[in-house]
């Protein structure tokens, strides 16, 4: 396995789909900062990834907190020597079931916290080390249920908090169309992790792939585009 010079950071890395992200860019020689908030989790999944061979190394990274992100994208560059790839996967569902008439606040600010204002701050951060590049892949793991084509009835706080980082990639992707800094959005499909659920009909590994491929698009790739696997899905 050949390492190239690329370094991944990807957010929520513990278990389910971001763990699976990382394990697939590492195989491919991309050098991973898997991060996790929960150090017990975190640690001991790169090391199992570590122990196959793979080039993966723990950073701890809570998204909702603004020390733990200024300190680990620059932990990352310092220790990995660069910053290359941002994959903004960590997410909280946790309004699954409620209807959005009768939401909690508290609720609705803890996943606005956690899927929007994480990866915005995230992206702002990772932006002037790739700018100094002149490279860089920033992949926001989205969902269906944040397309707005698709809104329906339930899921209020995740379906908004979704939605703003469709909207988010549209307003990045944007901003940086003079650079080689490339910004999309993917949803993995309905997968078999903790927040998916066992019923879910695919796997951790097909749900990763259309990510992977986002991480990896060359410099004439898309950019300002929401995915499921390699196709365009409606916003
Ligand atoms: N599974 C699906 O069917 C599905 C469908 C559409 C989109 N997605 C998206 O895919 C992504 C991955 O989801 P998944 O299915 O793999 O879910 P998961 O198994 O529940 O994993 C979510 C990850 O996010 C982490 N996380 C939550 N809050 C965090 C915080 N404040 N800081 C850092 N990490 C935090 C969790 O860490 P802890 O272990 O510490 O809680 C966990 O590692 C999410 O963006 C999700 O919205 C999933």
């Amino acid at each position: 396995m050949e390492i190239t010079e690329r370094v991944a950071l990807v957010t929520g890395a513990n278990r389910g789909i971001g763990l699976e992200v990382c394990r697939q860019l590492a195989a491919r020689g991309i050098r991973v900062a898997l991060t996790a908030r929960n150090e017990d989790k975190g640690r001991p999944a790169a090391k199992a990834l570590a122990e196959q061979g793979l080039p993966v190394t723990f950073f701890p990274l809570d998204v909702t907190r603004e020390e733990s992100m200024v300190q680990t994208v620059e932990a990352v560059t310092r220790e990995l020597g660069r910053l290359d790839i941002l994959v903004n996967n960590a997410a909280v569902a946790l309004d699954m079931k409620q209807p959005g008439l009768e939401l909690g606040m508290d609720t609705v600010r803890t996943t606005l916290e956690t899927n929007v204002h994480g990866p915005l701050r995230l992206i702002q951060l990772c932006v002037p080390v790739m700018r100094q590049q002149g490279y860089g892949r920033i992949v926001n793991v989205s969902s269906g249920l944040g397309s707005f084509s698709r809104l329906a009835a339930g899921k209020l706080a995740y379906r908004i908090s979704k939605a703003s980082l469709n909207a988010m990639t549209c307003v990045f992707a944007d901003e940086l169309k003079d650079t080689n800094i490339l910004v999309n959005a993917v949803t993995p499909g309905w997968v078999r992790t903790h927040l998916g659920g066992i019923r879910a009909e695919r796997s951790v590994e097909e749900g990763s792939e259309g990510i992977v491929w986002l991480a990896t698009i060359p410099d004439d790739g898309p950019r300002g585009k929401f995915f499921k696997d390699r196709d365009e899905f409606p916003w």
